[in-house]
């Protein structure tokens, strides 16, 4: 029995059938582990699964299914395509190209770093489309948010898709789709339908229009087993720990039109909170700026200004669904403000969030 629920848990011990009605896979779940243990002892599963052996496995697979023929793969620098691109690169080599496509809505440094674990480092084949002119051309005067999502990912699939017919003879397109996503969009491993929550921005409805089969070696694992193959392969803690990011990239947070102005101010904003919360040491799941569309005064210098505030957003997740605002110390708090005050121009107020979700969504948009 719980607060809220009347049978949380029951058994039929002589019949060995056991039911939970809670998630004991989440860290909050005290034994949640032990649980899973004892439920696989009692099943008499035998224990051959293995993190090493799923991902020679996996590899081999692929290098079988591939044979020979040519993949393509979308590298948004996220911590799910990063690990996917990695392991379909062990298993074809130069047969995969990584194409990445720079919105203009990319985080500080994001772009020069990627080509340099990609290219320098891992040698893969990594095409970079600079396209930030294209992207703002088409954001101009848009001020409704779910249009704004909308022109980002459609541009980005055209140019996508543009890119990969340049490239000519392609038969197979790598995803970084995970179990999670699979469950969340509505279909889930056995077959079975769960409720739609979201979709999210991806390069879904490419293959069909191109006739590219899938490969989606990731459809089994959390994220947190993602990262953990990551690491094995070699990627950087830079990559494999990156907080999640959304698709529509620094576009979901800058409120109204989006200018090439507002975008560099957010990304100096966002990579001082970045920088200051790292140094801190303080782990949380999220952390960034936000640049909304109001403008207020301010004195600076002995001068008068009319400037835009910065919002602080950061995030701990007590369960699963829910997640809290953080409560960072002031101290850091005050770093970042002054940091943001003196280092941004354009900028003179920074105020934090302190908002759940729910209410409040982890994105302003
Ligand atoms: P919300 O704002 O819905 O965000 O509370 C929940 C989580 O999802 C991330 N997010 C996205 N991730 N593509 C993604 O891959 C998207 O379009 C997208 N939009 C939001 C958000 O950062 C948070 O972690």
């Amino acid at each position: 029995v719980s607060s809220n629920c009347p049978i949380s848990a029951m058994a039929n011990n002589a019949k060995k059938i056991y039911g939970l009605q809670f998630h004991p896979e989440v860290v909050h779940t005290p034994n949640g582990i032990k649980i899973l243990d004892n439920f696989l002892k009692i099943c008499q599963v035998k224990r051959t699964w293995s993190m090493k052996d799923f991902v020679a496995k996996s590899i081999a697979k692929i290098k079988q299914d591939v044979d020979g023929g040519k993949v393509l793969c979308a590298l948004s620098g996220g911590v799910d395509s990063a690990v996917v691109a990695t392991m379909v690169h062990k298993a074809v080599g130069k047969n995969l190209t990584c194409i990445y496509v720079d919105t203009g809505l990319m985080r500080k440094g994001e772009t020069e770093q990627l080509k340099k674990v990609f290219r320098n480092n891992l040698r893969m084949k990594f095409k970079v489309i600079q396209a930030e002119k294209q992207f703002l051309k088409k954001l101009k005067n848009v001020t409704d948010p779910e249009k704004k999502r909308k022109i980002i990912g459609e541009l980005f699939i055209r140019i996508f898709e543009k890119e990969a017919c340049q490239l000519g003879n392609i038969q197979y397109l790598v995803q970084g789709t995970l179990y999670t996503d699979a469950v969340t969009s509505g279909v889930s491993l056995g077959g079975r339908h769960t409720a739609l929550i979201k979709s999210h921005h991806n390069v879904g409805g490419l293959p069909e229009k191109m006739n590219l089969k899938l490969i989606e070696p990731l459809r089994e694992l959390y994220k947190d087993e993602v990262r953990q193959i990551g690491k094995m392969l070699g990627l950087p803690k830079k990559i494999t720990e990156r907080q999640p990011f959304p698709g529509p990239g620094l576009g979901v947070r800058i409120i109204g039109e989006i200018t090439k102005a507002k975008a560099d101010i957010l990304r100096l904003a966002d990579a001082i909170v970045c920088e200051e919360v790292e140094k801190s040491g303080i782990k949380i799941q999220q952390y960034f700026a936000v640049l909304p569309n109001l403008r207020s005064v301010g004195v600076q210098g002995d001068a008068r200004t009319y400037g835009h505030p910065i919002i602080i957003r950061a995030l701990t997740s007590k369960e699963l669904l829910t997640v809290d605002w953080a409560r960072l110390p002031y101290e850091l708090l005050a770093k970042i403000s002054t940091r943001i005050t003196n280092e941004v121009k354009g900028i003179n107020r920074v105020v934090y969030d302190i908002t759940s979700k729910p209410p409040a969504t982890v994105e302003w948009e």
